[in-house]
């Protein structure tokens, strides 16, 4: 496969191709998810639930993050590997700078910082640097303690024209690709429609430009609970490689998620 780049995503959108993303930690996943056709890996701050066992996303550590993105890398050197910036690193933008060149001198392509308008002048100076920035806005699992529980988002029709203005100034600060996650189907269509730039969902509808879940949730591991967005593919194809081409033959055809994994 050719590598992946900003430009062959955006294609990907303006051809009405859905993008496909996983989160991945490792060498074995990411090339397994990479070989299926897998276009976007995320070293998600999830790794902080799911490989560490904590309640939330705010214990990880950028060196956290840059250790599972030179695995990610190693495993799969095609593809278009995402670093999550982690909780507080990047309260500022010398702490963004400083946070963020680990992680790509660990070989990921871009980084993602949960936010709106306070991020705006810190995307633009990144993106000047040679950082390529994703946005992520609606559940930001960073600021559950600030929600009040990891609750969807933009219910109400202020708080969801809120969140389509965060988008449209993400995308004029310089974000070159956008998450939202769990918001109504209809706002996340509204925002896909309006943005140039491609936007991942997760727990976002089907109307998005393409769809991300955390690995362990679409092979049903995880422990505690999944969540209403995510499916187990496992469970329906039982067999890890025909559970990752279920899920990219679904979202390519627009079949997940369905209403059921959805919010109104
Ligand atoms: O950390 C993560 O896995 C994420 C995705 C759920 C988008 O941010
Ligand atoms: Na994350």
């Amino acid at each position: 496969m050719a590598k992946i780049t900003t430009s062959a995503l955006l294609k990907l959108k303006q051809q009405g191709e859905k993008i496909t993303a996983l989160t991945a930690y490792d060498a074995s996943f990411a090339k397994l998810f990479a070989d299926a056709g897998v276009e976007v890996l995320l070293i998600g701050d999830s790794l902080g639930m799911v490989l560490q066992g904590h309640p939330d996303t705010l214990p990880v550590s950028t060196a956290e993050i840059a250790y599972h993105t030179r695995c990610v890398r190693a495993g799969a050197p095609q593809a278009f590997v995402i670093a999550d910036m982690p909780f507080m690193s990047y309260a500022t933008m010398e702490q963004a700078f400083a946070n963020a060149t680990p992680l790509m001198q660990a070989g990921a392509n871009m980084v993602k910082l949960e936010g709106g308008e306070f991020l705006l002048p810190t995307i633009k100076a990144l993106t000047e640097r040679g950082v390529p920035v994703c946005g992520h806005i609606g559940l930001t699992p960073q600021s559950v303690h600030v929600f009040g529980g990891f609750k969807v988002q933009g219910r109400d029709s202020a708080a969801a024209d809120h969140i389509l203005q965060q988008a449209i100034e993400l995308e004029q600060a310089g974000a070159q690709l956008l998450v939202v996650e769990c918001i109504p189907s209809a706002l996340a269509k509204r925002i896909s429609e309006a943005l140039r730039i491609p936007v991942i969902g997760i727990g976002a509808g089907v109307d998005t430009d393409g769809q991300i879940l955390v690995m362990h949730d679409l092979l049903g591991i995880s422990s505690g609970y999944i969540p209403k967005f995510s499916k187990n593919f496992l469970q329906e194809t039982g067999d890890i490689k025909r559970a990752i081409s279920q899920y990219i033959s679904d979202v390519k055809q627009s079949a997940f998620p369905g209403a059921e994994h959805s919010f109104n």
